[in-house]
């Protein structure tokens, strides 16, 4: 029960990665708040938690506005008293080519992907304060790392993000305020579901442990993050990624290039 009565909240919490770490901060004694623009998904997720024996709410909250983004922490807070990790997590991704892709999809990313995180650990870090302390983990990417083709906005955001993670830590470390992100890639959630099956092929070729990764990988970091065990780790990005960023001119399990 490494979260035993820990208030947690967890934006994009409706599926994917935010789903799997709602169910495993709840596993170990957490109460748990699922915040997503989808939330009926929320809602049946805050159920499954509550079959387990868990402690869960869904709210609707749209991490891009700073209103929506205040009245959900308030009501984190007025549900459980308190706030002691903050997960921002929510994400959202358009791929289009560089000379193509259009500025409205720019503005859409940038504002969920890195004014949204900004937005979420501001309001809970604000609560963190009062309270003497917390832990916040943001969701960055690999592609805060690398020019992945066609997700010019996505990758600026997420490189963003890091950055924000390393600024956050710098200036919350005086209120006992941890800071780190973690860097996913390739895990098998709506996210990547829907790139067509020779994407996802190529894509397992440039990971050295030759797989795509389950949201239960992201969601056991983000465990660990948030645990006692993570007590002196912050300001640091931790890739959860098969081995992808560690594999520079890693040329796939035959040794043949893999195809760009
Ligand atoms: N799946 C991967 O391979 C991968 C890799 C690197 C980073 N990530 C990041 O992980 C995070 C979670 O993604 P996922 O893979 O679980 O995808 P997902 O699509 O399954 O989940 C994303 C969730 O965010 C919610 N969301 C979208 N816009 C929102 C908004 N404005 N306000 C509140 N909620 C919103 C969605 O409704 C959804 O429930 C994202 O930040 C994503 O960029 C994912």
């Amino acid at each position: 029960m490494r979260l035993q009565g820990r208030v947690t909240a967890i934006t994009g919490g409706a599926q994917g990665i935010g789903r799997a770490t709602g169910l495993a901060f709840a596993a170990e004694g957490a109460l748990v708040a699922l915040g997503d623009v989808e939330l009926d998904a929320a809602q049946a997720v805050a159920r499954e938690i509550g079959e387990r024996g868990g402690k869960a709410i869904a709210l609707r909250v749209d991490v891009g506005d700073a209103g929506q983004v205040q009245t959900f922490v308030e009501r984190v807070v007025a549900e459980f008293g308190r706030l002691d990790v903050m997960f921002a997590n929510a994400g959202i991704a358009h791929s289009a080519p560089f000379l193509e892709h259009p500025e409205a999809q720019w503005h859409r990313v940038l504002r969920v992907n890195l004014t949204g995180v900004f937005l979420c650990c501001q309001a809970a870090a604000r609560q963190m304060v009062k309270q003497g302390g917390g832990r916040i983990i943001t969701t960055a990417s690999i592609n805060g790392f690398r020019g992945v083709e066609n997700l010019v906005g996505y990758n600026a955001a997420k490189a963003g993000v890091v950055e924000l993670t390393r600024t956050m830590a710098v200036e919350l470390a005086q209120h006992s305020i941890t800071v780190n992100a973690i860097a996913p890639a390739q895990i098998d959630t709506r996210l990547t579901r829907s790139l067509p099956e020779e994407a996802r092929r190529r894509r397992v070729e440039r990971i050295p442990l030759g797989r795509f990764g389950e949201p239960d990988d992201v969601a056991r970091a983000a465990l660990f993050l948030a645990s006692d065990d993570a007590s002196y780790i912050t300001g640091h990005t931790l890739a959860v990624d098969g081995g992808y960023l560690a594999g520079g001119l890693w040329s796939g399990p035959t040794g043949s290039p893999p195809r760009a």
